[in-house]
């Protein structure tokens, strides 16, 4: 293997750059050439692609968002969409593909794979809805986002004995309202995973109160949704006034913790290091703390559970 590709695709997330950088760099002192397919799965149909250097990503390991941009391509899904971006691989010589996305992102890999071309991924997707990773690229970055608003949003909790719902993204996933809750100290996660009854949370925020605490955070996976009827039932049992935050694409950006930073860095290596050694069609991850990589096939398989242990440690230590 002389030249490889890597993208982007679907949400960004913080500590793509780094990813970005780690495989050209690393692709580079591994003597590849490698190139940068610009604006995900689109860009490769249409041919957005250019040899990147040492200095092209430098300035970035510290930049939210990602340098090669991304999109959401319905057209790649489709068969003619998917061989044209096959072939465009061929025409501008590039013989394996770094595929940096979600699940989603990984369906497009998978398919580039079992059509025979060398193609790895990295878990790039604030969410952390992947099972095989201990952590998606960008979740700890975006955690660090949430727990800021969980305590700017607690002072005025506080302040004015507000009850507060903060509906966090994850898509179909409740770790960011799990761990964020879990790190903010809030009175209740409210997750798709788990069922929450209402009652027993408002005997929660009720107990609360009369033990003299003074805010009241509920953090709220957006896969439950519906905020504002929540709060109005909430309302409608307690009295209390109940206020809604979304923080929504705040969560995507800003700069990448050290975790994410250095996660994006090892992956960005270990997806260089599987092209090389002949082993296509994985996804690269991290299980206790160590480099792994996984088929494709399994990742996509593989259900993702919320847990449990985290789960009650943050309502035994909510109350
Ligand atoms: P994420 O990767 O963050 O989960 P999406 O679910 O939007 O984001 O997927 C990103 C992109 O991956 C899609 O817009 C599409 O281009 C590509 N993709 C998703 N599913 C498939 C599929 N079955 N075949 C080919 N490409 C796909
Ligand atoms: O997958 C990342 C994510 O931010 C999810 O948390 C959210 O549900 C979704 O993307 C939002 O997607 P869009 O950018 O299309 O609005």
């Amino acid at each position: 293997m002389k030249r490889i590709g890597v993208l982007t695709s679907g949400g960004d997330a913080p500590g793509m750059n780094a990813a970005i950088r780690s495989v050209v760099r690393y692709g580079i002192y591994r003597g590849l050439e490698v190139a940068g397919v610009y604006h995900g799965y689109r860009g490769l149909l249409e041919g957005e692609i250019e040899t990147l250097n040492i200095s092209s990503v430098g300035d970035i390991i510290h930049r939210g968002g990602t340098m090669l941009r991304t999109t959401r391509c319905l057209e790649f899904k489709t068969e003619e969409g998917f061989n044209k971006g096959l072939q465009m691989l061929k025409t501008f010589k590039i013989e394996g593909l770094v595929v940096i996305g979600g699940d989603g992102s990984y369906h497009g890999a998978k398919r580039l794979a079992e059509a025979g071309f060398p193609t790895v991924g990295i878990p790039g997707t604030i969410d952390n809805d992947l099972a095989y990773t201990d952590y998606t690229l960008g979740f700890d970055t975006a955690l660090t986002t949430v727990v800021n608003a969980v305590g700017n949003i607690r002072d005025t909790s506080s302040s004015h004995g507000t009850v507060n719902i903060i509906e966090v993204m994850g898509r179909n996933c409740g770790d960011i309202a799990l761990y964020g809750g879990l790190s903010g100290g809030a009175e209740a996660v409210i997750i798709p995973e788990k069922k929450t009854d209402i009652d027993e949370l408002c005997q929660t925020i009720i107990r609360g109160k009369n033990r003299g605490k003074l805010h009241s955070i509920l953090l709220l996976a957006e896969g439950v949704g519906k905020p504002y009827e929540m709060a109005e039932q909430i309302k409608a049992r307690t009295g209390y006034d109940v206020k809604v935050s979304v923080i929504g694409y705040l969560q995507r950006g800003g700069t990448p913790t050290p975790f994410d930073r250095i996660l994006g860095s090892r992956m960005g290596a270990h997806a260089v290091e599987l092209l090389m050694s002949g082993k296509y069609g994985r996804a690269v991850g991290i299980k206790g703390n160590k480099m792994t990589d996984v088929s494709f096939e399994e990742v996509l398989t593989m259900p993702k559970n919320y847990d449990k242990e985290i789960y009650e440690l943050a309502q035994i230590l909510a109350i």
